[in-house]
């Protein structure tokens, strides 16, 4: 089976490059790719750079150029709900794009014509996540993830995010690689560990955070990686 791996900053996929020491780097589209067996997977694993475009690219390259059959992200988010704390960990039900406006002709906040405002995750990998928070003894929440081309740093806008979608965390590109892998039916994954809580002071915790729980999220993701069939 092939699998991907994706994060957005070089800091979320260190600790995975880390882990597996031996791999291959393959450069395309402006991007390295890095290539690893683990097990009986073929593993490619990829930063996009930030943001939805950047995410939208590097995801179709793993599923078009690699061959991805199921596509991982593992990083880093801003807390929304209030029950999340820094390095608690969540997976995505749904993903909404919070900067996707075009509410002056008349539609939702987060839709255009001919596409849906949410796009849920696998339920299969879902329970896989589940159960592989059970058997670590970790607690795994999940719930919805809003994604926009915005580092959130400010108590309005974050209340406006979450009451507007029901967002529990918000990051910047969960959405576009969500909206990819639907496209072209390829189950996803989205995990996330809180770096900070999308406030005034998100700048200072993000970056005191950042190595830590991006760390949290990849290690979570590894051990899913072992109750998946080959
Ligand atoms: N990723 C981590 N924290 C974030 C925030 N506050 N806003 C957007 N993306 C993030």
């Amino acid at each position: 089976m092939k699998i991907a791996i994706m994060g957005a900053m070089v800091e979320e996929i260190t600790p995975l490059l880390e882990k597996f020491k031996e791999y291959k780097v393959v450069e395309f589209a402006e991007n390295k790719f890095y290539t690893v067996q683990y097990k009986n997977i073929d593993v490619t694993i990829a930063y996009s750079k930030i943001g939805k475009v950047n995410a939208a690219l590097t995801a179709s390259v793993l599923i078009n150029i690699f061959g991805a059959q199921k596509l991982l992200f593992s990083g880093v988010a801003g807390a929304v709900d209030e029950n999340l704390h820094i390095g608690d960990l969540i997976a995505a039900e749904g993903l909404v794009q919070h900067d996707l406006d075009i509410t002056a002709f008349g539609h939702p906040y987060g839709f255009v014509p001919e596409s849906k405002i949410l796009i849920k995750a696998d339920e299969e990998l879902l329970k896989i996540s589940k159960d592989t928070a059970k058997t670590l003894n970790l607690t795994l929440k999940s719930g919805i993830i809003a994604t926009g081309d915005q580092f959130i740093c400010d108590a309005d806008k974050k209340e406006w995010i979450k009451k507007t979608f029901g967002a529990n965390a918000i990051e910047m590109e969960g959405a576009s690689v969500a909206f990819v892998c639907d496209a072209l039916n390829v189950p996803f994954f989205i995990l996330r560990a809180i770096s900070d809580a999308a406030d005034a002071k998100a700048g200072f915790d993000f970056d005191e955070f950042l190595r830590s729980s991006s760390k949290i999220s990849a290690d979570f993701i590894v051990s899913m990686l072992d109750n998946l069939e080959g």
